[in-house]
């Protein structure tokens, strides 16, 4: 079975169910990834632990060094990868709670270092991303979910924007127009990178908040953390599931 990697975003920075082996900072030929690598075990099931935005949580969106997380997750063995993502929920079945395993992405990023095609090229290099999530671990995560009793929402749009400020309401309409169904930001170019390293990539999405615009008045940090506490406890449950099916 190929080991498992995490890579936890806003609201799950520590994997409480996790044994914890050993941690370990690497290097890679793009510096250093966001925290320690967390080697530990699920049941038995090896899986290493990667909190995107560092252990204390410091690293904005537009600052996470992605090429290093990946790079640092497949030189330790990683093959197959689901990344957690706290994100805004734009049309009506993303209301706040909802977590969603998505099967599309548009990027709105700008001024990432989002390839590890661009230098010592032997030749130009293009991936497909057709389809930008690794569909068997897709079919694992729902699968995993239907088997911990949590429900998620099978498929939806990820419109991945710049950050760190969350966005006008007329961007979240364009957003919507565009077909997408959830916002967050860090979604690119982690999802393409791993791509590029042949990395089987999947997203567990959480809604937070409506979306700017989608409900009454501001968005509030309040309403973010209640959700992120509440929805997190029920992703902790899919991800144990995934690791020890
Ligand atoms: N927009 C972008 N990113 C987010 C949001 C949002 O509304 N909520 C959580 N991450």
């Amino acid at each position: 079975m190929a080991i498992l990697g995490i890579i936890g975003g806003s609201g799950l920075t520590r994997l409480k169910a996790l044994q914890i082996d050993r941690q370990e900072m690497v290097t890679t030929p793009y510096g250093e990834p966001s925290a320690p690598l967390t080697f530990g075990h699920f049941d038995g099931s090896p899986i290493v632990f990667l909190p995107r935005h560092g252990g204390a949580h410091t690293i904005p969106p537009h600052r996470v060094n992605y090429r290093a997380n990946l790079w640092a997750l497949r030189e330790a063995g990683v093959e197959r990868v689901i990344g957690m993502a706290a994100v805004g929920g734009i049309t009506p079945a993303m209301q706040p709670g909802v977590l969603c395993v998505t099967d599309q992405v548009i990027d709105y990023t700008w001024g990432r270092d989002h390839t590890l095609f661009e230098a010592d090229l032997d030749s130009v290099t293009h991936i497909d991303f057709t389809e930008p999530y690794c569909e068997s671990l897709r079919q694992t995560l729902l699968d995993a979910a239907r088997r911990a009793g949590v429900s998620v929402v099978d498929g939806g749009t990820y419109a991945a924007t710049q950050g760190p400020r969350l966005e006008s309401s007329a961007e979240i309409r364009r957003l919507e127009r565009d077909g997408c169904d959830l916002v967050g930001m860090t979604g690119m170019p982690e999802t393409a990178l791993a791509r590029e390293l042949g990395l089987c990539y999947a997203c567990l999405a959480l809604s937070v908040n409506w979306a700017a615009g989608k409900s009454e008045g501001p968005i509030t940090m309040a309403e973010i953390e209640h959700h992120l506490e509440s929805g997190m406890a029920e992703a902790r449950k899919v991800l144990a599931a995934v690791a020890c099916g």
